[in-house]
């Protein structure tokens, strides 16, 4: 018992050193060159940023392996890359031009601009993603709210998208819109990509890409920013025909969810539940539990963040979104307490009956199930690329006593730089060695760098820190015995292997084909 108390202590107080603040992962990602402000030289500009050599290596990772799994793996599934600015008629039709706003509340004297929502859940710490315009009014005169003194406008409805001339003309026909959301130009591609990749239903279409949204207050580091990336997948499905997709893995798999019935009673009480008791409480259909295991798997054990920093979030009624019929979260644990990552929507039939009526074209297809043609339903999974970096980064983020630095836990294939190479000194024979490794390593397309500035301790605490998985160092019995000491990151356990055959060593260990213990 003593021990275990012990044990807990411990873990409890690595678990509160490993914390970081919002500022504080924002410092250390712009140290390491991960992300920053965008032309911070000139002061930044609120709600954009650029991404460093590491930042741009791990949204590359997460993209590839999201690729490999939901496309590549898969018999039903099928990418696309649509235009950022497309035809404005698809943001009539989608119901963005009406619907798409957040609320505002404008202060009389200095006309500053704040989100409705994050007012009121800083002012009275409550959540505010349920609330609507008359609940935050009557809120506002209840608790006589004020900001920074000032006395506060009535809420109103701000549209979030960018608007852009198209072509010389000032005729106002060419105005036309930056992409709120990737997921909307999948809708009108339906039909095209249904009949030229020969799929039928059920399947999906995904893609991944910009999107920009005019946030009232961009904050919070790159979790709410003003350009930012998303993965989208619409899964097009015909509601009459049973699914049948839940495995008893798939069904039995735990969670902890924040129902919408408690967030109705203003409390955050998780509960453990299982993915088959959401649909047999008449929370979500079948395939959109499905999809809620599927993503929560890929988040777990692919892409490695801890179910302790996973939570799931049904959305209440009326929080839902113009076109959902019901919407469940994955929420991550950010700095500022659970949030929103992942969101899993049930569109319905909504779209693609809204572009079929603005366009007069058909968007029905034949079921062959049924027999029957339908204008399929689609349930769409989404998940924004950098509260995704965010939650690795964060999830991964230790540091060690022992060694004295920082260690960041990444999966293998996530790692920004997987592989390093150092001669043990500048010596010209052990840098032409570890010279020839790195070419090795890269004819087998595996990302390695050459560094050989400072001692070895002081390299391997360099690598840690961005979670370079594998350091390789050559010293001067690789010149007689053609081996090299290859270090684990996480273990710090370091062994001896052969030079011969050291591309198809990594890639296997980088595959999770063997593991460092069998090498
Ligand atoms: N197509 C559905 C859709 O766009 P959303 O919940 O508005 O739904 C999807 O956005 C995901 O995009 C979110 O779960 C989040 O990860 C990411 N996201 C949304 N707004 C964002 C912002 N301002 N900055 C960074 N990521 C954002």
């Amino acid at each position: 018992d003593l021990m275990n108390n012990f044990l807990f202590i411990n873990m409890d107080e690595k678990l509160k050193e490993s914390q970081l603040t919002t500022e504080e992962l924002a410092k250390f990602c712009k140290q390491k060159g991960f992300v920053f402000q965008a032309a911070e030289i000139y002061g930044g500009f609120s709600g954009f940023f650029d991404f460093g050599p590491l930042g741009h290596e791990l949204k590359q990772n997460l993209k590839k392996l999201y690729w490999n799994e939901f496309v590549h793996k898969r018999e039903d599934m099928v990418g696309q890359d649509g235009s950022i600015i497309t035809n404005p008629k698809v943001w009539k039709a989608s119901g963005h031009v009406d619907n798409f706003a957040d609320l505002v509340i404008t202060t009389k004297d200095t006309r500053t601009k704040l989100r409705a929502d994050h007012f009121i859940e800083d002012e009275l710490n409550i959540p505010g993603d349920a609330l609507t315009a008359n609940d935050i009014n009557e809120l506002i005169k209840k608790h006589n709210l004020t900001y920074n003194g000032e006395e506060l406008e009535e809420v109103k409805d701000f549209n979030l998208m960018f608007n852009t001339q198209v072509g010389a003309s000032s005729d106002s026909s060419a105005t036309a819109y930056l992409r709120p959301e990737t997921a909307q130009s999948i809708f009108p591609n339906f039909k095209i990509i249904s009949e030229t990749s020969r799929k039928q239903l059920p399947f999906g279409i995904t893609q991944f890409g910009k999107a920009y949204r005019n946030e009232i207050s961009p904050r919070d580091f790159v979790f709410r920013c003003r350009e930012f990336e998303q993965i989208e997948m619409e899964y097009f499905y015909n509601p009459e025909v049973d699914s049948k997709v839940l495995s008893d893995d798939l069904a039995n798999l735990k969670v902890q969810v924040l129902i919408a019935e408690n967030q109705e009673k203003e409390s955050d009480k998780m509960i453990e539940m299982t993915i088959k008791q959401f649909v047999e409480e008449g929370r979500i259909n079948e395939l959109h539990a499905y999809w809620l295991a599927t993503f929560y798997n890929f988040f777990n054990q692919k892409i490695g963040l801890k179910s302790e920093n996973l939570r799931i979030r049904e959305h209440t009624k009326t929080e839902l979104s113009h076109y959902s019929q019901a919407t469940i979260d994955i929420d991550f644990k950010y700095s500022m307490g659970f949030k929103e990552m992942f969101g899993l929507a049930n569109r319905g039939n909504y779209d693609l009956t809204q572009h079929q009526n603005l366009s007069k074209q058909k968007m029905d297809v034949f079921d062959e199930s049924t027999k029957s043609k339908v204008v399929p339903h689609a349930i769409e999974p989404t998940v924004g690329v950098e509260r995704l970096m965010m939650a690795v980064i964060l999830n991964g983020y230790e540091k060690d006593d022992e060694r004295g630095n920082i260690v960041l836990q990444l999966k293998e294939k996530l790692a920004p730089i997987p592989v390093c190479v150092f001669p043990l000194i500048k010596k010209p024979e052990l840098v032409d060695v570890a010279k020839q490794i790195q070419g090795k390593l890269q004819e087998e397309e595996i990302y390695a760098v050459f560094d050989k500035s400072g001692s070895i301790g002081k390299r391997y605490a360099r690598y840690d820190e961005i979670g370079t998985m594998y350091c390789l160092t050559v010293d001067y019995d690789s010149l007689e015995d053609n081996t090299i000491t290859i270090r684990n990151r996480d273990t710090t356990e370091q062994k001896r292997i052969s030079i011969e055959d050291i591309g198809y060593t990594i890639r296997k260990l980088l595959n999770n084909k063997i593991s460092f213990k069998e090498l």
